[in-house]
């Protein structure tokens, strides 16, 4: 644990000159064919080739995916090995297209080809049914991929992205009654991708010393329920908005929203993969509140998907980045960023706690002196 330092010092110099001559060098197509049959260089000019080719080619990686999703094939090959044909037709599929997709599932280690030349389920095919949640994450990532067609304009802010109509609430539609089924559909989702993101909070934080913790924009309450089951004494409050906790059954609930002043009612307070969904402003707002209900002593733990800062990563910085942009309001923030922010609404000492899993969340924490 401890503040990783994000801002970028300047470079300059000796190894400005340095990066730029190797720069040079390498983006000389004669030294690329050079370095190609060189012995020493050989080996990384072909890795090299082969992680461009990945990221050229990713899109269609990604969309083998969503057809095998959509198409229902690995729950299919979870009953048993089958051939083409058999597959083909459950699915209005001639067999030559459906063993393009076969062979493309399996190069990708999803499915595996049998000597017989029927398909079985692969390690990572069985392990994306077994994870909760992750096929509807596959399923509802048609619309990042519609609001994605065009990243320039994205990134210029000149789409209007269907993901924020996903997510109603980042646009500040808190107040109106969204459209039947909108609240339910994001709820749903966020509840079963839930258990890994609580699995890795829960091996990271210890609620042991709390009396009363309550999860702010917990959703219908799958975080909770996780903290009941490893801390079955603890009072445990779901706080979010009133449309969204009807649909929690069985715990103590207040519906509201979180840029009102909060329930003085717990001593400490949880924020699951909300931060990220807001503009600075409204996070800005939503950690003063979190401030003002806790008592002294209390404590606030943020767990969500963090930044690399200094070190980029390919998941948050990669990914949920776009994704968050294309929600409109989002950004996601690093370790130190959330931790500075906490610290200037007057927390004291917060701390970062690495997870296993940060392409799933990582956590910060800090107490109220
Ligand atoms: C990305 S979801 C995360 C849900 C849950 N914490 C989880 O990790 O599964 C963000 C949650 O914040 C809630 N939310 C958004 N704006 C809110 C507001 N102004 N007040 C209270 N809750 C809000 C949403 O309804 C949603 O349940």
């Amino acid at each position: 644990m401890g503040l990783v330092e994000d801002t970028p010092r300047p470079r300059r110099g000796l190894s400005d000159l340095m990066s730029r001559w190797q720069t040079d060098l390498i983006s000389r197509p004669g030294f690329q064919a050079w370095a190609a049959r060189f012995p020493l260089t050989r080996g990384l000019v072909r890795r090299d080739g082969e992680r461009l080719f990945d990221l050229v080619a990713g899109f269609v990686y990604s969309q083998t995916l969503f057809a095998c999703v959509q198409l229902e094939l690995f729950e299919d090959l979870a009953a048993a090995p089958k051939a083409p044909l058999t597959l083909a037709l459950a699915r209005g599929l001639t067999e030559q297209r459906m063993t393009a997709l076969c062979q493309s599932a399996a190069a990708l280690g999803l499915i595996k080809r049998r000597r017989d030349g029927r398909y079985a389920l692969a390690r990572l095919g069985a392990a994306l049914i077994g994870v909760p949640g992750l096929i509807e994450m596959v399923r509802h990532h048609d619309i990042l991929y519609r609001d994605m067609a065009d990243p320039v304009a994205l990134l210029r802010d000149e789409v209007e992205t269907e993901l924020a109509g996903f997510w109603p609430y980042v646009l500040g539609q808190t107040q109106a009654a969204p459209e039947d089924g909108v609240v339910q559909q994001y709820s749903r989702l966020m509840a079963q991708s839930q258990a890994m993101v609580a699995q890795e909070t829960l091996q990271t934080v210890s609620f042991a010393k709390a009396q009363v913790v309550m999860d702010v924009g917990g959703g219908t309450g799958a975080f909770l329920r996780h903290v009941q089951v490893a801390y079955p004494k603890l009072k445990t409050i779901l706080f979010d908005l009133p449309d969204v906790v009807t649909g929690a059954e069985g715990m103590e609930a207040i519906g509201g929203s979180f840029l009102d002043p909060l329930p003085r009612a717990a001593d400490t307070i949880t924020l699951i993969r909300v931060l990220y969904d807001h503009t600075d402003e409204t996070v800005d707002h939503l950690l003063r509140n979190v401030f003002d209900a806790l008592p002294a002593g209390g404590r606030i733990v943020i767990s969500e998907p963090m930044s690399g800062g200094a070190h980029p990563a390919r998941a948050t910085d990669g990914y949920f980045s776009f994704y968050t942009m294309a929600m409109r309001t989002g950004r996601v923030r690093s370790h130190s960023e959330i931790a500075e922010k906490l610290e200037r609404v007057g927390f004291a000492d917060a701390q970062i706690a690495k997870t296993g899993r940060p392409y799933v969340t990582s956590v910060v924490m800090a107490e109220k002196a």
